[in-house]
């Protein structure tokens, strides 16, 4: 199954063409998404976009929302039974995770796609982890499980942060993103932590021109590097509208 995950910024720029940047989003393959920059550079807006888009690509599809710092962007969800806003995100993971763990052991025999979309994920467990280490090394396991384990139960992560440092992602998981997104100005700590292979690349492209909100690169499969250009919408309140329905 292809899914559109925003235009390619060098036919865009260069070229005024709209290409897209597609992936294989179909049950067994990999598409954890993990979504990086700094504030204001996009990462919410894409998010919302990724969400819209797979409520249409598969409408059997069940999703949960963790909402770590409870974004005005992401005020229409805040009243929907699947939204987990500030001190709630862990009830959306232990859902989430239960699903994968009863499906793994034979107790539930259901396959339709489950998919977690966690926004400031890492800020939300270096919250937790200053409260509370044990919670927090819970918490980071749990969610390296499901990377390294979920996709053949048809559970996927998609996960938002500024910075997703390793250690969020203990065990090495973080390789396990099937599709890691760095939006905004070029950020060497960033590309280096997640990208270091293509800094070259990037460098090169971001000599010409810097990447802008809502532009950045894209590696998926860990393999094939495009630099992205997400795409405006339209009509924010029909997306919206898609999501809240997908929540319910
Ligand atoms: N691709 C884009 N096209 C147009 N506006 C955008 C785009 N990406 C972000 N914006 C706008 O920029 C602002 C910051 O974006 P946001 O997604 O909230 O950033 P982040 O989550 O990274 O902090 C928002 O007002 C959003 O509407
Ligand atoms: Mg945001």
């Amino acid at each position: 199954m292809e899914f559109s995950l925003g235009y390619d910024l060098v036919a865009w720029q260069n070229y005024g063409i709209k290409k897209k940047i597609v992936t294989d989003i179909s049950a067994g393959t990999n598409s954890h998404m993990l979504i990086n920059g700094s504030s204001g550079s996009g990462k919410t807006y894409l998010q919302s976009q990724l969400f819209a888009k797979l409520t249409q690509a598969d409408t059997e599809s069940v999703f949960y929302f963790a909402d770590y710092k409870q974004d005005d962007s992401y005020e229409h969800l805040r009243s929907q039974a699947r939204y987990f806003g500030y001190e709630n995100t862990l009830k959306a993971l232990d859902i989430v995770y239960g699903t994968m763990k009863a499906r793994i052991a034979g107790e539930d025999k259901t396959r339709h796609q489950v998919t977690l979309i966690w926004d400031e994920y890492a800020a939300n467990v270096l919250a937790l982890y200053n409260e509370d280490k044990k919670k927090a090394e819970e918490v980071m396991r749990k969610v390296s499980e499901i990377l390294m384990l979920a996709r053949s139960v048809c559970v996927r992560l998609i996960v938002s942060c500024q910075i997703a440092f390793a250690s969020s992602f203990p065990q090495g998981s973080r390789l396990n993103f099937g599709v890691i997104c760095i939006l905004g100005g070029f950020n060497k700590g960033i590309y280096e932590m997640l990208m270091p292979e293509y800094m070259d690349k990037v460098k090169q492209r971001v000599q010409q021109r810097d990447f802008g909100k809502g532009e950045g690169s894209i590696l998926l499969q860990s393999s094939e590097l495009h630099f992205i250009k997400v795409g405006e919408v339209t009509d924010i309140a029909k997306m919206e509208r898609t999501c809240k329905f997908a929540l319910k």
